[in-house]
């Protein structure tokens, strides 16, 4: 699928939905404002990621590290996620969406955790596009997840330490199964990862931006998809 002038779009987009905090302060709202509105753009941006046709989107909501903040603003947090899931569990059979969710989920409330299941599994027959959610998400946690369960199958004798690939230790990351991200977009003017994918993103283009994710348009999706393909990806060849 392509834009509308003809450009193609990646098949997987990841965003890091940064920047509600400050959006909300601009506007002497509490930060819960701008995770409230960083949500509404978190649906208009998937619902136009479904549109151009990207297969995979990728969504950073919450980090292993997030739980530093205050628990005023952690439970708000918490609640929205909650509502959203409620909400995305009566649209998703409408647009075709499947959620997955990347994380450690143990870390939340039986409640948060049973709907993200819930959702995981009613969602799991569609195929329009592929929401990977990240909640209590953290790059280095989901690499210690894994190397622990390859050592657990070692064990079991279910696998030799030789067989160990860098395709079979895919298998072990919370995205077994999905290709990597080609495009990494990061809104909220801040340079660095903040530990998301560091596995995946390890050939992805990297887009900065500017704008508060509660300010992120289709348009400046658009944008991203635009200077992503002005970039030159040689995967470590050399160029002709
Ligand atoms: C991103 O926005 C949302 C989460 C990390 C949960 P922030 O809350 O980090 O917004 P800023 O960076 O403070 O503006
Ligand atoms: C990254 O943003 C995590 C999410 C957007 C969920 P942060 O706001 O937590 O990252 P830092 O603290 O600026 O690195
Ligand atoms: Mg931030």
């Amino acid at each position: 699928m392509a834009l509308s002038n003809g450009m193609p779009v990646p098949q997987h987009i990841a965003i890091i939905m940064d920047g509600n905090g400050r959006w909300a302060k601009n506007r002497g709202l509490p930060r819960t404002a701008g995770h409230k509105a960083g949500g509404e753009t978190f649906r208009r941006i998937a619902n136009y990621c479904r549109t151009i046709g990207v297969k995979y989107l990728t969504v950073y909501a919450f980090s292993t590290e997030n739980w530093k903040r205050s628990e005023e603003e952690v439970g708000g947090i918490m609640l929205l996620l909650e509502r959203y899931l409620k909400e995305a569990l009566q649209d998703m059979e409408k647009n075709g969406v499947c959620f997955r969710f990347f994380g450690d989920l143990s870390r939340l409330s039986p409640k948060l955790r049973k709907l993200c299941l819930e959702t995981q599994e009613r969602s799991a027959g569609y195929h329009e596009v592929q929401v990977n959610f990240c909640l209590n998400y953290g790059g280095r946690d989901e690499i210690v997840r894994a190397v622990r369960s390859f050592a657990q199958d070692v064990v079991d004798g279910k696998r030799s330490i030789d067989s160990l690939t860098e395709e079979m230790f895919s298998s072990y990351l919370d995205s077994a199964g999905v290709p990597d991200p080609e495009l990494v977009i990061r809104p909220s003017g801040e340079t660095r990862t903040s530990n998301f994918l560091p596995w995946q993103s390890a050939y992805s283009e990297f887009v900065f931006m500017d704008v508060l994710w509660p300010d992120f348009m289709p348009e400046h999706l658009d944008e991203a998809i635009a200077m992503y393909h002005r970039r030159d990806r040689r995967f470590g060849g050399a160029k002709g």
